[in-house]
């Protein structure tokens, strides 16, 4: 953030009283907030990492140190305020050198006040447009606003995103956890003629029943203990833009009755006041729960629910589209570098197929933290199987279903061969594939497991 120029605060050091005393006259009347230093070494104590300043004015010719020393003795200390240099005419060594040791911009005396303040204005004007392009570059790069994934499933939400974004259609997102919902609901935001406006988010699991509320609607002044002063609440600070209301299946009844009538008439009073406030907001809502079952069983209002779900967008789990592991993990890999200038780590094919055959049921963001684990113990070089944290095969995968077998005429032998098979891989996975204690965990010696091992690896 830029701050306001009356609150940059310059410091200036000259050892000429006159020089010192004008410009800290002139800038205090632009508005800044100006400090005198007479010498070199109170500009190194006045300039601390704590205390940095905005701007550094400094003469070149001081008793003692000299300005180019402490300037080069600052950036030693991680100091990185901009600096304007004084020096005395004809000295353009001197200058260049200043700049070679990281000044902004030199002035040569005797200068016109009015040069010294045009280049202060400049320098400012330049930072403020630096940051903006920062936090530009920050917004479109911003991974939270980033999809990763090719297969239908995932074409056909892209689809729908761009059906519903530019609306201003209530949009409820439902999905186990992890498959990405908020990134979605950021997708919706950014898409849409609201982008510019804020995209508020409340978890209302988060919070209990009667914080929720006042965090939605605000409150006024006295409306309960402890509400010093009026203040407005999630709604209000989402005017123009739009709302995620995340795990909404976690709202109580009375709340949810509110909610509706925003969704309604986009309106509400705060808590404990009279007033009413209208909003122009667009929701967005999010469960990991099925609100269908919820509304059945009594405890989410079918009102709410149908208010809710104009339009429905599920996200798939990461097993139904298990094409897009290799991208996602990709995309992870290149996110999670081992330090910032490694290249990203890459997976061996083993691993990519731990990776393939795994169920997911955490989605897309246990594959992220596995990966991120990973590059960590694989050192940000290879990824092999023994750097994941998987257990190889889904418990799904340990059921024989015995019926199903019949029906397609499974002999016994075939079924117990089944059986023995996966009761030997479990036992390795609730071992650590210490053969030795697993053996033992099946009654059996060692020489036996590994036999019967070898029976079924062919
Ligand atoms: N398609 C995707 N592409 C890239 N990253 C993703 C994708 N889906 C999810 N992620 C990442 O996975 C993590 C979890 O995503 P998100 O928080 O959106 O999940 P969620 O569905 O809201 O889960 P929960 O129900 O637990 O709140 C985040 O770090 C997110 O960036
Ligand atoms: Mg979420």
């Amino acid at each position: 953030m830029t701050k306001a120029t009356e609150q940059r605060h310059i410091l200036i050091a000259d050892d000429d009283p006159g020089i010192r005393g004008l410009l800290c006259e002139v800038f205090d009347e632009e508005g800044y907030l100006t400090e005198p230093a007479e010498h070199g070494g109170e500009v190194l104590a006045k300039m601390t990492k704590k205390h940095p300043y905005d701007l550094l004015i400094m003469d070149v010719r001081m008793p003692g140190q000299d300005g180019l020393t402490i300037l080069e003795q600052l950036r030693k200390n991680g100091i990185t305020t901009p600096v304007i240099m004084m020096t005395a005419h004809g000295t353009s060594s001197t200058a260049i050198r200043a700049i070679q040791i990281g000044a902004y911009d030199y002035v040569i005396k005797p200068f016109d006040v009015e040069e010294v303040t045009l280049v202060v204005k400049r320098l400012f004007d330049h930072q403020q447009l630096a940051s903006k392009v920062r936090e530009l570059e920050a917004k479109s790069f911003d991974p939270r606003d980033k999809m990763i994934g090719n297969s239908p499933a995932m074409q056909e939400i892209y689809k729908q995103i761009g059906r519903v974004a530019h609306t201003d259609a209530t949009v409820l997102i439902t999905g186990e956890t992890g498959t990405g919902k908020e990134v979605l609901a950021n997708l919706i935001h950014v898409n849409s003629a609201r982008r510019n406006g804020p995209m508020v988010k409340v978890n209302c699991a988060a919070l209990p029943e009667s914080l929720l509320e006042s965090e939605l609607f605000g409150h006024e002044k006295g409306a309960f203990t402890g509400a010093v002063a009026q203040r407005k609440g999630r709604f209000e600070l989402a005017h123009k833009g739009s709302i995620f209301l995340d795990e909404i299946g976690e709202m109580t009844l009375a709340t949810q009755k509110k909610l509706l009538r925003i969704l309604q008439e986009r309106e509400f009073e705060r808590v404990g006041g009279t007033t009413t406030v209208r909003v122009d907001v667009r929701v967005i809502a999010a469960t990991n729960r099925d609100l269908e079952a919820d509304v059945r069983a009594g405890t989410f209002r079918e009102d709410l629910y149908y208010r809710l779900n104009v339009i429905t967008l599920h996200l798939p789990a990461l097993r139904q589209r298990i094409g897009d592991i290799p991208l996602l993990a990709e995309f992870f890999l290149d996110k999670y570098r081992y330090a910032p200038s490694s290249p990203p780590a890459r997976i061996s094919e083993d691993a990519m197929e731990r990776l393939n055959n795994y169920d997911w049921p955490g989605n897309v963001r246990q594959l992220e933290h596995e990966i991120e684990r990973a590059v960590i113990l694989a050192r940000g070089s290879v990824i092999t199987s023994e750097h994941m944290s998987l257990v190889p095969s889904s418990r799904s995968a340990l059921q024989v279903d015995i019926a199903a077998r019949l029906r397609e005429k499974s002999t016994l032998d075939e079924l117990l061969a089944d059986v023995e098979r996966l009761a030997l891989q479990e036992a390795l996975v609730q071992h650590d594939d210490d053969i030795k204690v697993a053996a033992r965990s099946l009654g059996l010696s060692e020489a036996d497991f590994q036999k019967r091992q070898k029976k079924y690896s062919s």
